[in-house]
């Protein structure tokens, strides 16, 4: 996008890389990120207004510290270093970095000395959130110390002639509640960016990068109903309407109407050109004889390439395939080893592109989950569909513990719709990160009238989360799980008992599979 403004941020492994690269674009400034090793020549084919350095979990000091080449202090742009990158700024431009006497970790009180730039509009008392175990000793030529904290004498720091910022404290964080004024008088003020960045104007170059890639070719798309490739897909459709095949599979393991809900939605309301498939029958057979979840993992996936393929080569020539392919999966190639690095995938369908020899179009490759949806808003998607909770490609394979039958799926469904539907009822759906139910592989007593029954329980689990992590078990008020716990056994012929799942991940994991 040459005509946008740019800021380009070096990740050093910090775990709020990305969220600083959020922010950024929050600002309406557009924002990538590369790795700290990236050579200076790529730097500058980006052109960006202005480098951010991210931070980081090692010291400038250790043998293997990830250092950035000296040259970017020459390129005459604008920097702003943050914690990690305020201490590299240092050490490679003349400073002194020190181990601290004492580790700041947490919340600070900030005294701005100087609110002429970076601080400009701020109180001269803030709150700021720390976190680093080094300190500058001494400030590099040319800078000076522009606030303090009682730790750090020089908790940031600026040259203003070359244009360079330092923070010893995180901007990027909720925990300093007037970090984004400081990243914004970066962006606008020093870096000079005019706030234009918005999904329309993503939206407007995306479709012109879409027409120039598949030109008059024909492209498919797997639609699993979920966010990334409904967008990917209505984006995509917008720019060539009947030459997009979406091929949509029913595993047999979807949630109870998924499939209608999704052919309403995409194929009547969104013009989606779908072929079907109704293919549980080949899953639920290939899936009969075994009950480990990673060998189910592994025929799924499969399973789901065999049909795929069969149905694409009834299309007829093609020459793309349209993936939902996110940012964090494309940063997570190129980062370093921090924590950053570490985010957990899970590719259902990786074998495709490759086996198909098929081009990949990727029109979300630079967008994050919160935007995609902001996209999807955008292009006419029902928000219900948006904003709904992640669901695992293995689908409920994984929620029906040990040998999936039709029967046990069908009863998982009713159960796990009831308690959706409550938790909808109760206002607490979007505050929940995943609200799910799981068919438990064991028999157990109840009475049922004056009848002994010896039937099945299912668990209930809801977490919340950020970003699938970490996650802490839903405290749910007793009186909702009263009634979603009568409803199943009531309604739901052969279970006759409800538990609730008390874990947090980790030790344990969202799914019980
Ligand atoms: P866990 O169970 O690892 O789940 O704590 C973290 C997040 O990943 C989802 N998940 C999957 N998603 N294929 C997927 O597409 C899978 O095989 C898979 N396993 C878990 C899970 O629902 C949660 O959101």
């Amino acid at each position: 996008m040459p005509s946008t403004p740019k800021i380009l941020i070096l990740d050093f492994g910090s775990q709020y890389t990305q969220l600083i690269a959020r922010r950024v674009r929050e600002s309406k400034v557009y924002s990538e990120i590369l790795p700290y090793h990236v050579p200076l020549k790529e730097i500058e084919a980006h052109q960006p207004d202005g480098l951010i350095l991210s931070g980081g979990p090692a010291s400038v000091y250790d043998k293997n510290a990830p250092l950035a080449d000296p040259g970017l202090f020459k390129l005459g742009i604008p920097i702003l270093g943050i914690c990690y990158g305020m201490q590299l700024m240092t050490h490679l431009l003349g400073g002194k970095v020190a181990r601290a006497t004492k580790r700041e970790y947490g919340r600070a009180d900030l005294t701005i000395d100087d609110a002429s730039d970076l601080f400009k509009g701020l109180s001269n008392r803030t709150a700021v959130w720390m976190s680093h175990g080094d300190r500058i000793e001494i400030l590099p030529p040319g800078f000076e110390a522009i606030a303090r904290t009682d730790n750090s004498p020089a908790a940031a720091m600026k040259d203003p002639r070359r244009k360079f910022f330092a923070l010893q404290f995180h901007p990027e964080v909720v925990h300093t509640p007037q970090g984004i004024q400081i990243l914004q008088n970066f962006l606008y003020q020093i870096a000079g960016c005019s706030p234009t960045w918005d999904i329309g104007s993503f939206l407007k170059e995306a479709e012109k990068n879409i027409a120039a890639q598949i030109g008059a070719g024909r492209a498919i798309c797997a639609l699993s109903g979920g966010v990334d490739s409904s967008v990917a897909a209505v984006l995509v459709q917008r720019v060539i309407g009947k030459r997009l095949t979406c091929i949509f599979v029913d595993n047999g393991l979807l949630r109870k109407d998924e499939a209608k809900r999704v052919l309403d939605t995409f194929k009547k309301n969104l013009k989606l050109n779908i072929r079907f498939v109704d293919a549980s029958d080949r899953f639920l057979k290939r899936l009969s004889a075994n009950s480990h979840p990673e060998r189910k993992r592994k025929i799924i996936g499969r399973e789901f390439i065999r049909v795929f393929d069969e149905e694409a080569k009834k299309v007829g020539k093609v020459d793309f395939l349209v993936q939902g392919t996110l940012y964090p999966d494309v940063i997570e190639s190129v980062s370093l080893k921090g924590p950053s690095a570490t985010i957990k995938t899970h590719h259902n369908v990786g074998g495709l592109p490759k086996r198909m020899r098929l081009k990949l179009v990727e029109p979300l490759r630079m967008l994050f989950k919160d935007e995609v949806r902001r996209l999807g808003v955008e292009l006419g998607i029902p928000e219900v569909l948006l904003y709904r909770h992640p669901f695992p490609g293995p689908g409920l394979a994984v929620r029906v513990l040990g040998k999936i039958t039709k029967e046990r799926l069908d009863r998982l469904r009713e159960a796990d719709a009831i308690f959706e539907e409550e938790i909808r009822k109760a206002g607490l759906y979007d505050a929940i990160w995943q609200a799910f139910a799981v068919y438990l592989p064991v028999h157990s007593v109840g009475v049922m009238g004056d009848e002994r029954t010896y039937e099945n329980a299912v668990a209930l689990r809801a977490v919340t989360s950020q970003d699938g992590m970490t996650a802490d078990w839903a405290d749910l008020p007793h009186d909702l799980l009263k009634r979603i716990s009568n409803r199943i056994i009531n309604e739901v012929k052969g279970i006759n008992r409800v538990v609730y799942d008390i874990s947090s991940k980790p030790p344990s994991t969202i799914e019980w599979e």
